[in-house]
């Protein structure tokens, strides 16, 4: 079966991040990685539980902690939280004022209309995402896979240019592919899941392909490590890969 065949058998409401929280290691690595600290107004976007909203204002003294999400019954457990919780879609609200702005999104559509927002900020305003930087930018600063874009944005009109940014190597080989995959599953994994070598083999999969694809792997044949997982996969769990391969 193909990769995107695989991903569509697992539960849609995880694989589209509906259902994914981060853990409270996550938000503290994340808010000492962009020194959130008592000057600044920490909008988190798709806030969920209220959790980062919670932190960043009992641990790291934010002026103002407020958290968007349109799930009602999240915003309802958010409310038990201190902060100001809105239950809305975030296309339908501004947040002029904020310094701070938690991003986690995939969504295509979602990010392309934040994007005209994000643009209308004060300058100096730091965006956190996570494993990509906004569509178009060079990230501020990395710490993989938390990213901070900083008004006005850096803009790149090449992929290739983003990527090794983020990476920040000369071209991608499979220990870059490996160790990026596995600081992705390892800061927004549960940190009690003992085993997810399964995930770090398919990011490192996919990180590498797609490094090949832009032009950016260190060399063109396909390295023995990366060959091994590529069977791996289909011997073992019926997953295919090669047809990504460009
Ligand atoms: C990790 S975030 C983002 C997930 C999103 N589906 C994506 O594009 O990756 C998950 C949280 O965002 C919330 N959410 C998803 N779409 C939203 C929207 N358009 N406006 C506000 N909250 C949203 C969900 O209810 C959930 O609590």
């Amino acid at each position: 079966m193909k990769i995107e065949d695989y991903l569509e058998s697992l539960p849609q409401n995880l694989i589209i991040g509906d259902d994914v929280q981060l853990s409270d290691k996550s938000f503290r690595e994340i808010f000492n990685f962009v020194k959130l600290g008592p000057d600044d107004i920490f909008y988190h976007l798709g806030c969920g539980d209220g959790k980062g909203v919670k932190i960043a204002i009992e641990e790291f003294n934010v002026k103002k902690g407020v958290g968007i999400d349109k799930n009602s019954q999240k915003i309802n457990l958010a409310k038990k939280n201190p902060g100001e919780f809105f239950c809305n879609d975030i296309k339908n609200l501004e947040f002029l004022d904020a310094t701070v702005i938690l991003f986690w999104f995939t969504n295509e559509e979602i990010i392309n209309h934040i994007m005209e927002k994000f643009e209308l900020l004060k300058s100096g305003t730091r965006i956190i995402t996570i494993w990509g930087p906004l569509p178009d930018c060079l990230p501020d600063k990395v710490n993989f896979p938390y990213i901070i874009n900083t008004v006005p944005f850096k803009k790149t009109s090449s992929l290739q240019e983003q990527l090794l940014a983020i990476f920040g190597v000369k071209c991608v080989d499979f220990v870059t592919a490996w160790e990026y995959a596995e600081r992705y599953t390892k800061a927004i994994g549960d940190p009690a899941v003992k085993n997810d070598r399964f995930l770090t083999i398919i990011q490192t999969l996919v990180i590498w392909i797609n490094a090949k694809n832009l032009g950016v792997a260190c060399r063109e044949e396909i390295p023995e490590s990366i060959k091994t997982y590529l069977n791996i996969m289909k011997m073992h769990f019926d997953i295919e890969f090669e047809h990504l391969l460009k």
